[in-house]
């Protein structure tokens, strides 16, 4: 027997055609929901407040890489507007997705910023018998809140007279469509009508549904993330400790895996990005003491420290010396730089006071904005090598395949004597630190 929270799919039947849904904020997760929903014949209005972005998409151009998404923006357009106040008269829509951004505070704490202005604005123009749903990632009863705001400035009531539901988005950057058609939706929702509801606008991707409280939706999702987290502190951890006793992790984690049937160990690497960095803290903020989450937190921000000190201590020190950082991005294949580890990484870095710092980020074009303002020279990979006294490959990406020639064997291009930290052993070495072109000694 099923459990009473699985629906299967195909239970509830799709929206009508012509149903109107606007989405809040068209950014990773809000576009290529926004693109779903318009090709499987839903009206979408895509409610945006940044003009470079409404101007990309009003073109037909994607504002970011998202496989799959471009062909849909072509096929079907979307109906755009800056502010969810205009969402008003015959452009009210049946439903509203939110899927603002919501980052950490620099203290532990969700910063609701983004969705305190859509609420102030929505509540302008909310209607009865309207469905308000809530996609971004948050802390726990932060749905409350909104429905607490919509209803403070509009006198209605959620479940009474506009349906509330929260429902995350749990896809992986790079798999936005793939996912939307095949991971289960969580149906987060406190009254029968705004979970039918909610479950109506859902169905229409081919997916099961499971069915929860608002609450209940908001923690799966944020412990969907945190566990990822808190497995990538995990090999990271078992890399320092490794390293302490002169091991590289990198086999021991592939023998650790080989034929063991439970719970492989992750490879270790920078573990933040716009999703997983910040959502430990949405869990951490509920409590006064150190959680394992806030552990696995210092583990994972330790990490750029432990490879710019290590990587120095092993090349005799990076001051005056060209170091080539390969990958900016947070993430393998990516275009995202949002909390991306090597920014850090390159502050300690710079600490060291080099000669000369060149970054080679493939998925980005052009000079690379830096997190503190400024733009850096985004060099190619091959150009970044040639003659570096030392190098960090930070990212695994796919044009980092041919790196391995590039620093070893007769092919290298790197300075007599040049060290490597490979986070994600590219090169396949299997060590995490190797000097590329050891020093020939002069005869006697
Ligand atoms: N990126 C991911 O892989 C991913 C996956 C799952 C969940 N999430 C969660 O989804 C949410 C959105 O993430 P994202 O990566 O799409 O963020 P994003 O920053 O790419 O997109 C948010 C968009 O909202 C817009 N916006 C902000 N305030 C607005 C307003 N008042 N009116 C109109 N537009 C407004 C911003 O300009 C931006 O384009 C976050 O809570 C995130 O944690 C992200």
């Amino acid at each position: 027997m099923s459990p009473s929270y699985l629906i299967a799919r195909g239970s509830f039947p799709p929206p009508p055609p012509q149903t109107s849904v606007a989405i809040v904020g068209l950014g990773r997760v809000g576009l290529p929901l926004a693109l779903a929903f318009a090709s499987r014949g839903l009206r979408v209005t895509g409610v945006e407040r940044d003009a470079k972005t409404r101007a990309a998409i009003a073109e037909g151009r994607m504002p970011f890489q998202e496989p799959g998404c471009e062909e849909l923006l072509r096929a079907h357009p979307i109906e755009l507007m800056a502010d969810v106040s205009e969402l008003s008269g015959d452009r009210a829509p049946d439903f509203v997705v939110i899927t603002v951004g919501t980052p950490l505070q620099a203290h532990i704490e969700v910063d609701l910023t983004q969705l305190a202005a859509v609420a102030q604005g929505l509540s302008r123009v909310l209607r009865r018998g309207q469905t308000i749903v809530l996609r971004s990632t948050v802390a726990a009863r932060t749905t409350e809140y909104v429905a607490r705001l919509l209803s403070r400035e509009t006198g209605l009531l959620p479940g009474q007279d506009f349906h509330l539901a929260f429902c995350p988005e749990r896809m992986v950057e790079g798999g936005a469509l793939r996912e939307l058609d095949t991971l289960p939706q969580v149906i987060g929702a406190d009254d029968e009508a705004s979970r039918a509801k909610a479950s109506t606008l859902f169905s229409a991707f081919p997916v099961d549904q499971l069915h929860t409280s608002l609450v209940g939706g908001e923690l799966i999702k944020l412990f969907n993330n945190v566990t990822r987290y808190v497995s990538f502190a995990l090999a990271n951890q078992f890399a320092l400790i490794a390293d302490q006793f002169g091991e590289s992790v990198h086999p021991l984690i592939a023998m650790a895996n080989h034929g063991y049937p439970r719970d492989p160990i992750a490879r270790p690497g920078f573990a933040a990005g716009a999703c997983l960095r910040k959502d430990f803290g949405m869990v951490s903020e509920n409590h006064s003491t150190t959680d394992m989450l806030v552990a696995a937190w210092r583990v994972n921000e330790y990490m750029p420290n432990f490879v710019a000190r290590k990587l120095a201590e092993q090349a005799g020190g990076l001051h005056q010396k060209r170091v080539a950082v390969l990958g900016y991005t947070f993430k393998r294949d990516s275009d995202d730089a949002r909390d991306s580890l090597t920014p850090k990484l390159l502050r300690y870095i710079e600490r060291e006071v080099p000669a000369e710092v060149r970054i080679a980020e493939p998925n980005l074009e052009g000079p690379i904005a830096l997190e503190q303002g400024g733009s850096a020279r985004n060099w190619a990979p091959r150009d970044a090598l040639e003659g570096a006294d030392a190098v960090v490959i930070a990212m695994n990406h796919g044009a980092f395949a041919d790196v391995r020639k590039l620093l070893l064997g007769p092919g290298s291009i790197v300075a007599s004597g040049a060290w490597v930290a490979d986070l994600w052993n590219v090169c396949d070495t299997g060590a995490l630190f190797f000097c590329a072109r050891p020093r020939v000694e002069a005869g006697p």
